[in-house]
């Protein structure tokens, strides 16, 4: 298979779209305009047909979709039949609400089936999902609304974390008032819990539901027509919306979904990400989906009410594939072996990670603890951007190598250049890169091509800049190194630096703010923050609390920063640049590697000292 995909991707590509369902076939593979790719040209295709029809009208009509467990423990089977009712019952409603193709919708529920069945909603009449993360605050739902000009929201009443109950409705109340282009917000009553309904805005999923049928019609697509976007964190203080295709994209998902998971008609797959992340898209709704599998669904914290839940869940359901992320195996690691040991866990054949690098330790820990010794791990790199997994082992045919990504995704094609895109030597770090188009790689940041351009494609000209640093061994497999950009991995989360300064920033008292990451035992890494204070501003016994709560209010939890540092100045460059790498590196322990780049090489020592003064002061 890496042989005929390299010999001829395109293809090999073809192939793969060959096991869809298209309206029409397409006319072209790929036409490669560089930067932008647009592929299975002139072909139409529903991405919500190809994830239910074709299973609900076949012999896999009454095979289980989605087996969803609430966190307080509440349990739900929907068949594909079931489910292909539902997303029909919500396309026609949002049909009534007036949502016609291209339109954008917001989607920020809780994990219940209810979300895919919302976002395949969208994608049956060819509306554009933009899911966004529960855990993000109403600010931050307002301003993705108002980047992507969505004029209605699906939320919940509520949904349950950690045996609290999160007010999902009314951070969603809080994110539109005011804002005029929000005309109709629907609210799926999962908690019962009272929430404000406003007349003539708001409506309740169930009686949507009930007054529609669940015959909808679905919209032929063109390939090229954008599937969904979904925000990520750049290097600057706007996230971005990355932006999707649907014929490409599904093909990418459904392809390696196939072959990285070795999917089988007895699995029950379950992917712990959640759906408002690129993973839950890619690898809980549209690859498993449209390869006709069984997926699991965890509403919940995994640690509730006790460090077994997981593996309670894993012996209970027969969970066959488990696709994580290495934070949370860190975790378990920590909280010890009894927990997992309580439990038979051994209708587990296939074990994956994803989001950052795995140590081999927990590496080590995953595939003895979990996988009793048995179970083939596939590390798989890819991102936001790239859709689909693009650097992974595939099981039972790579030999892996625990920490390391292995090799490409046959028809995958990745190189490691330095500063001037030339391929480094074995073993040597750079700059990863892809050198080739592939099926579910972004369009193009939404409504900002430019940006697209910029940050994609003009590092390294002609090739995809990744943002990792990587380097390849001496049996060409992948070892990536960790974003070498101002992007943070929290706990597999991305994170903008420039971000979470924003939003310090936005704080009445403070001037100017530098966010660097710093290695940290489960989460990767965690976030510190230097803040200096307004003329006049004083520093008080609880003002580091009040920052983070700000930053909590303005993006969410995930980026609050778990440190933070009163001083009086920060360090920057000669033309006024915080010098973050030089505070990063330093913070982190690291050696400072290349200098160069620094316009004062005394600039080192000059972090150092101020790091000792500000550290030396106990944390505020
Ligand atoms: O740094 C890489 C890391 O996660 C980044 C992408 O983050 P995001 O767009 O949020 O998507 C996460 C889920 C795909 C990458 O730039 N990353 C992802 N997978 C791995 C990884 N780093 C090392 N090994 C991986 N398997």
């Amino acid at each position: 298979m890496y042989e005929t995909a390299d010999a001829d991707p395109e293809a090999f590509w073809a192939a793969e779209a060959q096991r869809l369902d298209w309206i029409r076939p397409w006319d072209r593979v790929l036409d490669w305009d560089p930067p932008f790719a647009r592929w299975f040209v002139g072909g139409r295709i529903n991405a919500s047909v190809n994830c239910l029809d074709r299973h609900a009208k076949g012999p896999r009509r009454n095979r289980a979709a989605i087996v969803w467990e609430g966190e307080p423990g509440d349990r739900r089977v929907l068949t594909y039949h079931d489910l292909w009712r539902e997303v029909g019952r919500m396309g026609n409603a949002l049909r009534g609400l007036g949502v016609r193709k291209g339109d954008r919708v917001t989607i920020y529920m809780p994990m219940i089936p209810e979300l895919p069945a919302a976002m395949l909603a969208c994608a049956r009449i060819g509306a554009v999902h933009s899911v966004i993360f529960g855990g993000f605050s109403a600010r931050a739902i307002r301003d993705r609304m108002e980047d992507a000009e969505s004029r209605i929201l699906v939320t919940a009443d509520a949904g349950y974390r950690r045996g609290n109950v999160l007010p999902l409705k009314r951070i969603a109340d809080e994110a539109v008032a005011g804002l005029d282009l929000v005309e109709h917000v629907v609210v799926y009553r999962r908690a019962g819990v009272d929430v404000a309904m406003s007349e003539g805005r708001d409506h309740w999923w169930h009686e949507l539901a009930a007054a529609a049928d669940s015959r909808c019609e679905p919209e032929p697509m063109e390939a090229t027509d954008p599937l969904f976007i979904l925000y990520t964190s750049g290097t600057t203080g706007a996230p971005k919306g990355i932006q999707h295709s649907t014929g490409g994209y599904l093909v990418g998902v459904a392809a390696t979904t196939r072959l990285v998971f070795d999917l089988r008609d007895d699995d029950l797959y379950w992917c712990t990400a959640d759906c408002g992340w690129v993973t839950g898209h890619s690898y809980i709704v549209y690859g498993p989906l449209a390869n006709g599998a069984s997926v699991f669904m965890y509403e919940g914290a995994p640690d509730w009410p006790a460090p077994d839940r997981w593996w309670r869940m894993v012996e209970d359901y027969g969970t066959t594939v488990l696709y994580t992320a290495p934070t949370a195996i860190r975790a378990f690691m920590r909280s010890g072996d009894e927990h997992p040991k309580k439990h038979d866990l051994s209708s587990l054949r296939l074990l994956g990670t994803v989001g950052e690098p795995i140590n081999p330790e927990a590496w080590r820990w995953y595939h003895r603890t979990i996988g009793g010794g048995r179970c083939p791990i596939v590390d798989t790199w890819w991102q936001t951007e790239t859709g689909m997994i693009l650097i992974t082992p595939l099981p039972g045919v790579t030999t892996t190598k625990p920490g390391s990504a292995t090799r490409p995704f046959p028809g995958v094609a990745a190189e490691v250049v330095d500063d001037r895109g030339r391929p480094v030597p074995v073993n040597t770090g750079g700059y990863l890169v892809i050198t080739k188009p592939w099926p579910a790689m972004l369009q193009t940041i939404f409504r900002d091509p430019e940006r697209y351009k910029d940050v994609y494609w003009s590092k390294v000209p002609g090739k995809y800049f990744t943002g990792d640093g990587a380097r390849v061994d001496e049996d060409a497999y992948f070892w990536l190194m960790g974003r070498i950009d101002d992007v943070i991995n929290v706990a597999g989360h991305r994170i903008g630096t420039m971000e979470v300064e924003s939003a310090l920033v936005s704080h009445a008292a403070v001037a100017e703010a530098a966010v660097v990451g710093k290695p940290h035992p489960l989460k990767g890494q965690s976030l510190v923050a230097y803040v200096v204070l307004k003329a006049g501003g004083t520093q008080s016994e609880g003002l580091t609390k009040d920052l983070q709560k700000h930053v909590r209010e303005v993006i969410g939890a995930i980026a609050v920063p778990d440190e933070v540092y009163i001083t009086s100045k920060l360090p920057k460059t000669r033309s006024g640049k915080i010098m973050r790498r030089v505070i990063r590196a330093l913070v982190s322990g690291q050696e400072i590697g290349d200098t160069t780049t620094l316009e004062d090489p005394g600039a080192v020592d000059e972090v150092r000292k101020w790091l000792a003064e500000v550290e030396g002061d106990p944390p505020r």
